[in-house]
């Protein structure tokens, strides 16, 4: 599903303090759809076995408890942190997972939730780290993804949206923590 452009009048949303914005890249009702749309898909997707939703924190945080309110089947969920974006614009290229997950994985079904698949340097690392506890099957959903990781090496099966090259904040993604409250998803001048 492609990005929609509207016009967003910046002063009209207090959230966003004057910083400028290029555009709204998904809007919330785009985003309500497609949340409901991949919940669904999962539904399906696992007729039996135990799913772990496993959110990575932070930015998967609105999109996680939106999505497993869509998913109508029995799941428990638990979280992972890592970070490597720090303060800028562009990944540090480090990965550090801060938390580890409490739950059992091994036979589990484990869905990784990420907001947005950039460099894939993320994923990259945390599936390795997750494969060798042995879950019965590991699967990401990512709701963004931009596709212009080179070098990664899993598939996302369940994908939002494919999204701009650009600098997204909100639903969850931040710049320098900013912005992860705004209830659609903007790209920022
Ligand atoms: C962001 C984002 C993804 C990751 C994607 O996390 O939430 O997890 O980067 O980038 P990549 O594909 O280039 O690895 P960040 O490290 O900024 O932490 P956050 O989730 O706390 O915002």
């Amino acid at each position: 599903m492609s990005s929609t452009v509207r016009p967003l009048n910046v002063k009209s949303d207090p959230r966003l303090s004057g910083r400028a914005v290029k555009r709204v890249a998904f809007d919330e009702a785009a985003i309500a759809t497609r949340v409901s749309e991949l919940g669904k898909e999962i539904s399906a997707a696992y007729p039996d076995g135990d799913l772990l939703v496993l959110g990575l924190l932070k930015g998967s945080f609105i999109f996680l408890s939106d999505l497993v309110r869509q998913i109508t089947r029995p799941l428990q969920v638990d979280f992972l942190v890592a970070t490597s974006y720090g303060d800028g614009m562009v990944s540090s290229g480090t990965v550090n997972l801060v938390y580890d997950p409490e739950t059992e994985l091994a036979g589990k079904d484990i869905l990784l939730v990420e907001d947005i698949v950039d460099s894939g340097r993320t994923l990259n690392r945390l599936m390795g780290i997750l494969k060798e506890r042995r879950p019965r099957s590991l699967e990401i959903c990512a709701l963004l993804h931009k596709r212009i990781a080179e070098g990664l090496k899993f598939e996302t099966k369940f994908v939002g949206f494919d999204a701009p090259n650009e600098f997204l904040v909100g639903y969850g993604l931040d710049h320098a923590e900013n912005f992860r409250h705004l209830p659609y998803i903007a790209s920022l001048q």
